[in-house]
């Protein structure tokens, strides 16, 4: 396992795939590196490229406000995506881009240790929980692995592109509140 230093400077100099070609800055993650909770996206965006950091994009500042409403805040959750390079045009990334770089998150999460995994999207929801997750069918539902609390739901970009599921969403973020409670971790505002 490597260590944070060692972590963000081999993410620095990968070229385990090509998505390194076009990046300006890898995105590894931010937040809290002892957060109880971590959420994991899928990939940077144009503006995670250009800064360095994700979610600070639209689908990011509707992350924070989703985080808001249970008090939770940047500072004390940790954020991470499956891809630490953007995709060209924002596709998703491809199966082997996933798999040269799923070890950066495995190392990612063990060096965090937090007690829940919150995964935005189906792309960081098959790569963590299921290959064969389905995002509607199965948001929302709490799994055990490896001693981590694990759900997810939509991804914050998908409620931006269609109002319908931001009250599944928001569902889910109460049970996530929910489970902070019932866990003793920070940021439930109790
Ligand atoms: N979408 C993601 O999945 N991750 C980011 O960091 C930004 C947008």
């Amino acid at each position: 396992m490597l260590t944070w230093d060692e972590l963000i400077s081999r993410c620095g100099s990968c070229r385990r795939c090509a998505l390194h070609h076009h990046r300006t800055h890898v995105v590894v993650g931010m937040g809290n590196r002892n957060a109880d909770v971590m959420f994991i996206g899928e990939g940077p965006g144009e503006q995670e490229d250009l800064q360095g950091l994700p979610f600070v994009g639209p689908a990011g500042l509707l992350l924070d406000k989703m985080m808001a409403a249970i008090n939770l805040s940047r500072e004390q959750v940790y954020i991470a995506n499956v891809v630490k390079c953007r995709p060209p045009y924002n596709r998703d990334p491809l199966a082997e881009e996933q798999n040269a770089c799923l070890d950066y998150l495995r190392n990612q999460v063990l060096l965090v240790k937090p007690k829940i995994i919150v995964c935005l999207g189906r792309i960081a929801a098959k790569a963590v929980i299921a290959p064969d997750f389905k995002i509607t069918r199965d948001r929302g539902k709490w799994v055990e692995k490896k001693g981590y609390h694990i759900m997810a739901t939509f991804h914050p970009a998908a409620l931006l592109r269609d109002e319908t599921k931001k009250r599944p969403a928001w569902e889910d973020f109460k049970s996530l509140q929910r489970k902070c409670q019932e866990l003793g971790v920070l940021g439930t505002g109790q």
